[in-house]
């Protein structure tokens, strides 16, 4: 689009005689964005809606969470303490442990070709093997196991008929509901050779992830997190998504805190020994700002540029953090 602009205060450009701020100049603010998109200026291959597969099933024998007993899958009562116990604590390792072991099934199954609803199916079944139920099954409607997010998708994707092509990067996040508490963690992984680009902004979003992990000590607060990952993404060039946060975790998928990954100087929550919490920043290449699919849940790039993210469940303890959803034998990175 060539057209000269009129200044906010010159007439508009309809010939309505109106100043141009007070007639198309705020829609023209916004279209400018979507004529970016339309053109696909940044990106020619947008990801686009597929097929999505019937409903997968669970045995009955499977301890299901309250949501997934429900019509309209929403959470009932809220549980207000965040503060676990030691037997609690002990069943949320258990599940965190198992998530990792269901995500590290998928991600050994990615490669150019598999549908992510064939990744689907993998983590179904993985979780099905462990004696687990897919959290996201049924939570608030969503009809798929994991979210399978794609290139610019920054979460929430749902798994469908589209194969995965080379060069594409794929966020598998997955999360178990097992011994009554839900473990959550997630990674982008690359598809066969992607672009340097693609490899640099993965990295950066494992280094986000890292920092804000580092940033957990009791007596801190929840604020610390994102401003440690803001300082490791924004000097790079890259946007950090407002509009997802990290969550508490436990007997529910979602309770409190709420962790922002920028710097939200509101986020005064002090954190404690026996808090448990999922740390999930969602880093992209251009702008932080989002746009949702009408199916409901899939969130895009606003550009359309690549969005990554690495989440893992935390620990808050009297020394420091420990990471719940580390891989079996892989030594904690922080004091714990
Ligand atoms: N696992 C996602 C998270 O990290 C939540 C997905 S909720 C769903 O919080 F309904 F979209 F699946
Ligand atoms: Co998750
Ligand atoms: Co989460």
């Amino acid at each position: 689009m060539n057209i000269v602009k009129p200044g906010p205060n010159d007439a508009c450009w309809c010939g309505s005689g109106k100043k141009y701020k007070k007639c198309h100049q705020p829609r023209d603010l916004v279209n400018q964005l979507s004529s970016v998109e339309a053109q696909g200026a940044s990106n020619p291959h947008p990801v686009r809606p597929g097929k999505v597969s019937p409903r997968r099933s669970v045995p009955d024998n499977v301890p299901r969470p309250d949501y997934a007993l429900r019509a309209d899958g929403r959470p009932g009562a809220r549980i207000k303490d965040v503060i676990k116990n030691a037997g609690q604590i002990a069943r949320m390792r258990s599940a965190c442990q198992a998530a990792r072991a269901v995500l590290d099934r998928c991600i050994a199954a990615v490669r150019p070709g598999i549908t992510t609803d064939e990744l689907d199916a993998v983590a179904h079944q993985a979780y099905l093997d462990l004696g687990g139920y897919p959290s996201t099954l049924g939570y608030c409607g969503y009809p798929k196991s994991i979210c399978t997010s794609v290139n610019e998708v920054i979460c929430h994707g749902i798994p469908d008929d589209r194969q995965l092509q080379e060069g594409d990067i794929v966020n598998l996040d997955v999360t178990i509901y097992l011994d009554g508490m839900h473990g959550d963690c997630s990674e982008t992984v690359a598809v066969g050779q992607v672009d340097a680009a693609s490899l640099q902004l993965i990295e950066t979003t494992r280094a986000c992830l890292l920092a804000g992990i580092g940033a957990v000590r009791p007596g801190g607060m929840v604020r610390d997190i994102g401003k440690a990952i803001v300082a490791v993404a924004e000097p790079r060039g890259y946007g950090v998504v407002r509009a997802f946060v990290g969550h508490g975790i436990g007997e529910q998928f979602h309770m409190d805190p709420q962790v922002p990954h920028y710097y939200d100087p509101g986020s005064t929550f002090v954190l404690r020994p026996g808090q448990t919490f999922t740390i999930e920043p969602m880093i992209n290449q251009g702008s932080w700002k989002h746009r949702s699919w009408d199916d409901g849940w899939t969130a895009v790039t606003a550009d359309l540029k690549r969005s990554a993210q690495h989440e893992h469940t935390v620990l808050v303890t009297e020394r420091g953090v420990e990471i719940l959803t580390l891989p079996a034998g892989s030594p904690q990175p922080f004091p714990h």
